[in-house]
């Protein structure tokens, strides 16, 4: 199954792209560049069939390069029914035909690596779907081959299922095989069936498929959802909260917020297979990013990806909540610093989960100042930023008609949740063609027309839209060792205005922000004011010893 082309082979992606950055930034590229993470079906629709494809992403390159980042992951290309748009696979060595072939991939890796980009996969193999060949032989009987390769259990004596855990979506994680006379296991939706990590033929078949992608060149892997991995072998209820005040109001109407999830995932069998994975991914100086979905974040980011043996990167799903200000996210920050300081996270302020951050920040703003804020804020944490497609353009959740409505967990709960849909919309490209010219087709999840303002063409056009903001904010923090590399602290923080210190080595540097429509000051109170620093595109001030921010500005500075 590996590519024929001995170009195509192996360590491909080791070339560096040319930078300015900073000597002790040159390896490990994955810590200093920012990635770009591409919702594949909405990006751009090459064959004009309505749905982005791998094609349209290969013509447009260039786009990234623009925009400075460093990589871009790919949300789930692999065949599948898409009952959960990628995140049920029934073939992991094959590209689903709505994307394109192993050809189209082959090719989008060698333009890729001629412009300096890595390449890197979302790897859901926790669940495969119910279509996939192994679950349908594993369901036939309890004595074929495959047999083993997923969870079953048998129903309790009076024929419910086999105990209390719920799916993330909310609903019990059991469902019934009537071939097998058996309940099977599954997190997400009853299409997406958990493999089972307690046998070792399905740990080896993992390490297959990722080789499998290693050898045509990917630089690195999105797991998806690694702490669910492995369950429980004995079963065990798990046991209720018990601090229900500390859930948000909203998460309430899902009962799986009610549990702690200790038996159905976070299992300490997990983290043996973790490092398989990464010894595997070093030998190809793969990155790894884990996706880890947990009431207990900061825990499982130590566990999970506190040493060689883990993940490289893992994000911080605190940071993603349904509402947003800047002090919920400062705690995030300081709670992370305070807990977590041998990890090196990633993070994402939107992904293809939650509603776009503009439209979950709270308060009335001017959202494209807005954008332009947070965005330049995500850039200066510590950590490697991972932006979500359309993060650079300040696009707003998009409203999607119940009619419309692809998501399943959408169609589960809505209108109490109105699903995940309207950040997963086309990408604007041009506000003079139809359909914003992401296809010629109509495209599978309608484009919002507040989303023409947006479009790509017109923020080239402007050098003060948030696109053109981002790409000179990109372009400057690669010369900021502090930023890139510096340990981080919080020296002031409030409703609306946010100061830290980013050292390394010798150097310091103060950012400042104010997320707010109303001018802000801080009294630095230093014996030497900073150098103030200049090329980052925000227009906050110094004078006297005080950082004047206007609304929606940044101030950057370096002690003496
Ligand atoms: C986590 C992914 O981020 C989400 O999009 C998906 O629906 C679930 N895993 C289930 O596969």
């Amino acid at each position: 199954m590996k590519s024929s082309d001995p170009q195509l082979q192996g360590k491909r992606n080791n070339q560096r792209p040319q930078t300015q950055r900073p000597a002790d930034t040159q390896d490990d590229w994955w810590k200093y560049g920012v990635i770009y993470q591409v919702n594949v079906r909405s990006f751009f629709d090459a064959n004009n069939d309505g749905v982005g494809d791998i094609k349209g992403l290969t013509a447009k390159l260039d786009y990234f390069v623009e925009l400075g980042v460093a990589a871009i992951a790919l949300t789930p290309v692999f065949t599948s029914p898409m009952s959960d748009f990628g995140f049920d696979v029934s073939d992991y060595y094959s590209l689903d035909p709505a994307f394109g072939d192993l050809d189209d991939f082959d090719a989008l890796i060698r333009e890729a690596n001629k412009r300096g980009l890595r390449v890197l996969l979302d790897i859901v193999i926790s669940h495969t779907s119910v279509q996939h060949p192994w679950f349908l032989e594993s369901k036939q009987d309890r004595n074929n081959p495959k047999a083993d390769w997923y969870v079953w259990a048998d129903a309790q004596a009076d024929g419910t299922v086999p105990n209390n855990w719920q799916t993330t979506f909310g609903h019990p994680a059991w469902s019934w095989s009537s071939t097998r006379g058996q309940y099977y296991l599954h997190n997400a939706t009853s299409r997406q069936a958990d493999l089972n990590f307690h046998n070792s033929e399905v740990i080896a078949e993992v390490l297959n498929i990722l080789q499998f992608w290693l050898e045509r060149g990917v630089a690195g892997f999105r797991l998806d959802c690694p702490n669910l991995y492995t369950h429980d072998k004995k079963l065990r209820n798990n046991p209720a909260r018990r601090n229900m005040a500390a859930i948000p109001e909203e998460a309430l109407i899902n009962p799986f917020e009610y549990q702690l999830q200790i038996y159905n995932q976070n299992r300490p069998e997990t983290l043996p297979t973790l490092a398989r994975i990464r010894r595997l991914c070093d030998r190809y100086e793969a990155a790894l990013l884990g996706s880890v979905t947990s009431s207990a974040t900061f825990e499982m980011l130590n566990i999970y990806s506190g040493s060689q043996e883990g993940l490289q990167m893992a994000n911080i799903y605190e940071a993603l909540p349904s509402v947003c200000n800047l002090p919920g996210l400062v705690d995030v920050v300081r709670t992370f610093e305070e807990n977590c300081d041998q990890v090196w996270p990633y993070w994402m302020l939107n992904n293809h989960d939650v509603a776009r951050l503009v439209s979950r920040w709270e308060g009335d703003h001017d959202a494209p100042r807005l954008a332009a804020i947070v965005l330049a804020l995500h850039l200066s944490l510590r950590g490697t930023p991972v932006l979500f497609q359309g993060d650079e353009l300040g696009l707003e959740e998009a409203y999607i008609p119940f009619d419309n409505l692809c998501d399943p967990y959408g169609k589960l709960s809505w209108p109490q949740y109105m699903g995940r849909d309207g950040c997963r919309t086309p990408l604007p490209w041009d506000d003079n063609l139809p359909q914003a010219g992401f296809s010629t087709h109509k495209p599978w999840l309608p484009i919002d027309p507040r989303h023409l303002s947006h479009a790509i063409n017109v923020q080239q056009k402007d050098p003060e839209s948030v696109l053109r903001r981002v790409q000179r904010f990109i372009q400057w923090r690669e010369e900021q060792p502090e930023i890139l590399l510096g340990s981080m602290s919080i020296i002031h923080a409030d409703a609306s205005v946010l100061l830290l210190l980013r050292k390394h080595k010798g150097g310091r540097l103060l950012a400042a922000f104010n997320v707010s429509y109303e001018p802000a000051e801080i009294e630095l109170n230093l014996p030497q004011p900073p150098e103030v620093l200049n090329g980052h595109g925000f227009a906050g001030e110094l004078r006297d010893n005080r950082i004047y921010l206007p609304p929606y500005e940044a101030f950057f500075g370096r002690l003496p």
